[in-house]
Formats: structure tokens, C-alpha cells, sequence
């Protein structure tokens, strides 16, 4: 039996920029199942960060959020008070960083930087602290931790702080992890070893995680339920294993058959003519109409809903009635 472990419902930010206040998420829905991995894929720009920062209220001062909730325990995070969000940030919901390189703090040393967020929340001893930062090093492959604890970030390649990274979400045991472009700065190989181990530490810590990329064959590798994103709107959502096999919007299959055409090293690449609309465009109907091969005249009048079928939900005109 499923069980969500967050809501999110209807969400709808803005920024506040010197042309006036432009939007960027259009009422986003979905539910996290607990032990799940929900990936939200989306090409750049498409607020996939934003989302994510919004779930942690830990957003930029020009960012306004205009209407939705997100329920985690039965309570909205969006109207909780900042102490009480201070016991959930890190503790029950944490974060991995776009950014790992701006992440680490340069003068501290790694093992100092893991105590100290084992301190912020937890009354251990020094020794303790220290004991429980080479375990969770060494759970996430770094060999011979106890001596690495007192390297600089700058002695640990792009691999090896992205882990310490990962150690350090999850050094509170949270329910959920947010990993936001986690692998994206990494060669392929080391890419595909950090996928593994968020999915192995996930199973056995029996987490939730809501894995951000650009990347659909990415999220293919870890995902068990795929939300795409398209300029600030849930596009499609299904589970993985269908929507890779059966992709039912037009932008999703057009994402997969560049994917298709990448792998097979095809002469014409298969790529989506033309690009998203930007923040603050106006556009009347689907936001995806003039790049869509099968738009047809209703598609430019009005944005179509999310049409529900079989545990999956399609924002297509092409999928009314079915
Ligand atoms: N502080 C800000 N002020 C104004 N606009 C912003 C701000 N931060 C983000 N945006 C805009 O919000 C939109 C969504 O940005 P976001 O960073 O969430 O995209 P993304 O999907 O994470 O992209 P990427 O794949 O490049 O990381 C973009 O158009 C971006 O320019
Ligand atoms: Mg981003």
C-alpha cells in the first residue's frame, strides 16, 4: 500500500523583478509516496530549483509565493512558523545543493564541517560526533574516513564531494532527501556510482527522495515515479516503468526520442524545435503549443488540464476522454 509523506498543492510562486512581479510555477501538484523516488525532470529554467526551495521556504528575498500548500505530517509548511521549520529543515527534509562547489565551506575541514551540522541539531559529544561522521563517510564510500576527516574540500575531487555531500543530508536520518542536480557535474562513470549509492542508502534507510534533473535518462536509472516540468507546469507524471515505455505527451516523447537518437548516435538528432516560453510571456494556451508536432487549434486557445487515467495524469488535449 502507498503512502504519501508530502503534498504538494497547487503551488504557485512568483519573483518580484524591476518589470513587476513575474510567475514561474503555475499550481503544481504531486505526491510523494513514502520509500519512493519521485523524479522531476525539465529542461533549464523550467523551475525545478525554485520548486525545490520552496519545500524548505529557504527561497531567494524576490520570491513570492502566491497560493498552494505543502503538507508534510499533516501540517503546511508554507504557513508554519520559522522555528518550527528550523526542527524539520536537515532533521526530517534535506537537501542536496545544484551547487556542491559552493556548498562545502572551503576553510573548514570536512570532518568539522559533518560535526557541525551533527551538533546544530543533536547533543552528542565531540567524540560521539566525530565516531558517527566516519561512519556516515565511510557509508558513502569514502575509504579510510577517519584520516579524511581532516582534509580541506579542496583535497577531494568533484566525486568525492559530492559525497560528502550526500553524508551530510543524510546525517540526521531525514524521511526525506532533495537531491537537486546531484550527478550533474560528474563524468558518467562517477555519475553512475552516486546514482547507485542514492538508491541503495535510500532502500536501506527507507526514504523518500524527490531526485531533480535534466536529464531523462537519469531519472530512468533511479526513478520510480517521473514528473515532467515544463515552464513552471507538471506536463506529465506517471510512473517510471510507463511513462519510459509509453510516453503519452508530446513533450515527453520528444524528449525521449532525443534521448533515442543520442544513444543510437544517429545522424539526425532528434531534438525539440524552438524553446520554452520564458518567465512572464504571455502565452493563452498550452505552453508547449508552438514546439508541439500534434498541437492543433484548441491547443493555442487554452491551456489544457491534467486529464487522469490508470495512476497517471497527462496535461494533453490529445488524452481528453480517454
Ligand atoms: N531570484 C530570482 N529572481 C528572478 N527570477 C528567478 C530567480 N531565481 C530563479 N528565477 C527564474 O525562475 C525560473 C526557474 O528557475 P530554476 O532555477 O528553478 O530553474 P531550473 O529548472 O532549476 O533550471 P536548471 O536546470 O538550469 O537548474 C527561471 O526562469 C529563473 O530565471
Ligand atoms: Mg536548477
Amino acid at each position: 500500500m502507498s503512502e504519501p509523506i508530502l503534498q504538494v498543492q497547487d503551488l504557485r510562486l512568483g519573483f518580484a523583478t524591476d518589470s513587476g512581479s513575474v510567475p514561474v510555477l503555475h499550481g503544481l501538484s504531486y505526491t510523494l509516496e513514502k520509500g519512493k523516488v519521485l523524479a522531476v525532470v525539465g529542461e533549464s529554467g523550467s523551475g525545478k530549483t525554485v520548486h525545490a526551495l520552496s519545500l524548505l521556504k529557504l527561497l531567494p528575498p524576490n520570491a513570492r509565493i502566491e497560493g498552494g500548500k505543502i503538507i508534510y505530517q499533516g501540517k503546511n509548511l508554507l504557513t508554519m512558523k520559522e522555528s518550527s521549520l528550523r526542527h524539520i529543515r536537515g532533521k526530517k527534509i534535506a537537501m542536496i545543493f545544484q551547487d556542491p562547489g559552493s556548498s562545502l565551506n572551503p576553510v573548514l575541514t570536512i570532518g568539522e564541517q559533518l560535526c557541525e551540522t551533527l551538533h546544530a541539531h543533536q547533543k552528542i559529544s565531540k567524540t560521539a560526533s566525530r565516531k558517527r561522521a566516519v561512519e556516515l563517510l565511510t557509508q558513502v564510500g569514502i575509504t579510510d574516513a577517519e584520516k579524511r576527516l581532516n582534509d580541506y574540500p579542496f583535497q577531494f575531487s568533484g566525486g568525492m564531494c559530492q559525497r560528502v555531500m550526500i553524508a551530510m543530508a543524510l546525517a540526521l536520518s531525514p524521511d526525506i532527501l532533495i537531491a537537486d542536480e546531484p550527478t550533474t557535474a560528474l563524468d558518467v562513470t562517477i555519475q553512475a556510482q552516486i546514482l547507485t549509492l542514492i538508491k541503495n542508502l535510500q532502500k536501506q534507510n527507507g526514504m523518500s527522495v524527490i531526485f531533480i534533473t535534466h536529464n531523462l535518462a537519469v531519472a530512468a536509472q533511479i526513478a520510480d515515479e517521473v514528473l515532467v516540468l515544463y515552464a513552471g507546469q507538471c506536463m506529465e507524471q506517471a510512473p517510471a516503468a510507463q511513462l519510459f515505455s509509453r510516453p503519452l505527451h508530446p513533450y515527453t516523447q520528444g524528449l525521449l526520442g532525443s534521448l533515442a537518437s543520442v544513444r543510437q548516435k544517429t545522424d539526425k538528432l532528434s531534438v525539440i524545435a524552438g524553446n520554452p516560453p520564458r518567465p512572464g510571456d504571455k502565452t493563452e494556451g498550452c505552453p508547449f503549443a508552438a514546439r508541439c508536432p500534434k498541437a492543433f487549434e484548441k491547443c493555442y486557445k487554452a491551456c489544457p488540464p491534467l486529464y487522469e487515467q490508470a495512476g497517471r495524469s497527462t496535461r494533453c488535449y490529445l488524452q481528453e476522454g480517454k
